[in-house]
C-alpha cells in the first residue's frame, strides 16, 4: 500500500506502548485512525492526545481474545469511516506464569494465546474479508516478537511460544492471501535490534488477570522493567531507551514498500538468527539460547 493519506487504520493495544506511537505517527501521514484496547482508561488518554494533536481519531473498547468483540469493532469502524485498509494486531501482554514450563498451568497458556494467536486471528477473519470485498489495497501489520518469532527466551515460555505461533500464523496468511490473489500486504512486526535498546512500554509489567484466566492461586504482578532497571543498576549497567517513534517509522516503511519481515538488522541479532538456523540444518541443540534461569 503505497500511500497512506486518507485511508483508514485500525490498531490494537492502540491504548499504551508501540500501538500508541504507531498511531500518532499513522495519524500524522493523514490516515483515520481506530484506537482499539482492552484497557479504557489507556485508550481515554490516547484519544485525548490525538485530538490534541488535531488527528482524527475513533476510540474503541474491545477484547481481542473475543471474536465478538473484534466483531462489534469492525462495525464501529465502518460505522464511522467506511472502509479500512490497515489492520495492526499490535495487543500483547506480559508472560504469564514463571518457573519450570512444567509446572505452568493452562490458564498460563491460555491468555497468551488467545491475545497473542487467536486475538490476531480474529483480526485477520473479520477485517480481510472487508478489505477484499473493497478490492482496494490493504494492509495487515501482526506484531510479533524476536522473543518467539526469530529467537525464544526459555525463561518466557508462554509468551514465546504464542508469539511464534502467530508469526507462522502470518506466513500461512500471505501465502493464502497471494494464491487468492488478494490486493492484501502482511508484514510480521519485530520490535527488536533497535538501538541504543529498550523499549520503555507497559509490556515488561503484568496486568491483573480477567477471572477466565485464573489459576489455580493468585500471581504476583511481576513488576519486569522495575526488576531489570534495579538489576542494571546493581551490575553498572547504563540502561538506554530507545524512542517508540522508531518503531513507528519501520511500520511506516514496512507498510508502504510491502516488507513481509520488519526487524531492524543488526550485527547481533542476524548472528543470533543465522545460529539458530544453522543448529538446525546441521542437527545441533539449540546453543544459541540462553541459559535459563528459573
Ligand atoms: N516493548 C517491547 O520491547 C516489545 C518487544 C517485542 C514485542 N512487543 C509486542 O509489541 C506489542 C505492543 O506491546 P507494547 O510493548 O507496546 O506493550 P503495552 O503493554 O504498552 O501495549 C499493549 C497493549 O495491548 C493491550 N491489550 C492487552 N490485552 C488486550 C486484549 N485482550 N484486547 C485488547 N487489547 C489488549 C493493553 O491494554 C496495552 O495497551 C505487543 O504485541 C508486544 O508483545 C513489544
Amino acid at each position: 500500500m503505497q500511500t497512506l493519506a486518507g485511508k483508514v487504520a485500525v490498531v490494537t493495544g492502540g491504548g499504551g506502548g508501540i500501538g500508541r506511537a504507531l498511531a500518532r505517527r499513522l495519524g500524522q501521514e493523514g490516515m483515520k485512525v481506530v484506537l482499539a484496547d482492552y484497557d479504557t482508561d489507556l485508550l481515554a488518554a490516547a484519544e485525548q492526545e490525538m485530538t490534541d494533536a488535531s488527528l482524527e481519531v475513533l476510540v474503541v473498547p474491545v477484547d481481542v481474545t473475543k471474536r465478538t468483540s473484534v466483531d462489534a469493532l469492525r462495525d464501529a469502524t465502518l460505522e464511522r469511516f467506511g472502509e479500512v485498509h490497515l489492520l495492526c494486531n499490535n495487543a500483547g501482554i506480559a508472560n504469564q506464569g514463571s518457573g519450570p514450563i512444567w509446572d505452568l498451568e493452562d490458564a498460563d497458556w491460555r491468555w497468551s494465546l488467545d491475545v497473542h494467536l487467536l486475538g490476531v486471528a480474529h483480526g485477520c477473519e473479520v477485517f480481510v474479508p472487508v478489505m477484499m470485498a473493497q478490492d482496494q489495497e490493504a494492509h495487515i501489520v501482526n506484531t510479533s516478537s524476536g522473543n518467539g518469532g526469530l529467537y525464544p527466551i526459555p525463561t518466557t515460555p508462554t509468551y514465546a511460544v504464542a508469539k511464534a505461533a502467530m508469526t507462522t500464523y502470518s506466513e500461512c496468511l500471505w501465502g493464502q492471501l497471494r494464491a487468492a490473489g488478494a490486493k492484501i500486504g502482511v508484514s510480521v512486526l519485530f520490535p527488536t535490534g533497535y538501538s541504543p535498546g529498550l523499549l520503555n512500554t507497559g509490556i515488561w509489567n503484568q496486568r491483573e488477570r480477567p477471572a477466565e484466566y485464573a489459576g489455580s492461586e493468585p500471581r504476583p504482578l511481576r513488576r519486569g522493567l522495575e526488576i531489570f532497571l534495579e538489576k542494571a543498576k546493581e551490575e553498572g549497567r547504563e540502561v538506554q531507551f530507545t524512542p517508540l517513534e522508531e518503531v513507528a517509522d519501520q511500520v511506516v516503511v514496512g507498510v508502504t514498500t510491502d516488507q513481509f519481515w520488519l526487524h531492524v538488522p543488526s550485527e547481533a541479532s542476524d548472528q543470533k538468527l543465522r545460529d539458530r538456523l544453522e543448529s538446525i540444518i546441521e542437527r545441533r541443540p539449540p546453543l544459541y539460547l540462553t541459559t535459563p534461569s528459573l
